[in-house]
C-alpha cells in the first residue's frame, strides 16, 4: 500500500478538482485541523467517509488508509452504509458534512438530508459547515423535514472562515 499524501497533496487534488467543477466541489481548499475529526480523537474505523469525485476518493483512500471511504452520492447513504456494512453496525451518532449545499437545487438538499436522517439514530445530528453568512440548509427542506438547528462554532483558522450548523430531529 502507498504511504499516506502530505496534506499539500489535498490542497492541490481539491483545487484541480474545483477549477474543473466549482459548483459541486464547493471550495477552493480542503478543511482545516480545526474543522477536522481525526485529529479529535474519532476512531477511524467508526467513520465512513463518502467521496462522489473518483480521483478525491482514491486521493482520501490513500490520504487515510485506516478509515472506510466510499465512492458515491450523498443521496444514496443508506444503500452506500449497509454495503459497505457500516450501518451493520447500528445507526450513526452523527454526519458531519463538508458538502456545497447551498449551491444545490433544494430538492437535492431534501434528498441528503432525507437520507442522512434515515441513517442517524434518535437523537443523532447532521453537522454541516457552511462558508456564507447564512444557514446551509432551505428553511423550506428543514422545516419539510422536522428539523431544528443550531448555530455552532465559528472557525476562524480555515480557507474560508467556516461557521457550523447543527441539525436534530425537533421534538
Ligand atoms: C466543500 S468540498 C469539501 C471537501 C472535504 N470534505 C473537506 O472538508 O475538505 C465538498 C465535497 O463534496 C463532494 N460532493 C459534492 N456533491 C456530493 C454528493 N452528492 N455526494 C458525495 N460527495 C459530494 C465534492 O466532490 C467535494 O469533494
Amino acid at each position: 500500500m502507498s504511504a499516506p499524501k502530505p496534506r499539500g497533496a489535498s490542497w492541490w487534488a481539491l483545487f484541480r478538482q474545483w477549477l474543473r467543477n466549482p459548483l459541486q466541489i464547493a471550495a477552493i481548499a480542503p478543511s482545516s485541523r480545526e474543522l477536522a475529526l481525526l485529529a479529535k480523537g474519532i476512531r477511524g474505523n467508526g467513520l465512513l467517509v463518502i467521496e462522489l469525485e473518483e480521483e478525491l476518493h482514491e486521493h482520501l483512500r490513500r490520504r487515510f488508509p485506516a478509515v472506510r471511504v466510499a465512492l458515491g452520492d450523498a443521496r444514496d447513504l443508506q444503500a452506500i452504509g449497509q454495503r459497505c456494512g457500516f450501518l451493520a453496525e447500528g445507526p450513526a451518532d452523527a454526519i458531519i458534512s463538508g458538502l456545497g449545499l447551498l449551491a444545490m437545487p433544494l430538492d437535492t438538499q431534501r434528498a441528503i438530508l432525507s437520507e442522512a436522517f434515515a441513517c442517524l439514530r434518535p437523537g443523532g445530528r447532521f453537522i454541516q459547515f457552511t462558508y456564507g453568512p447564512q444557514p446551509p440548509v432551505a428553511e423550506s427542506v428543514q422545516q419539510a423535514l422536522g428539523l431544528a438547528v443550531h448555530r455552532g462554532d465559528f472557525v476562524l483558522r480555515n480557507v474560508p472562515p467556516a461557521t457550523v450548523y447543527v441539525y436534530e430531529r425537533a421534538v
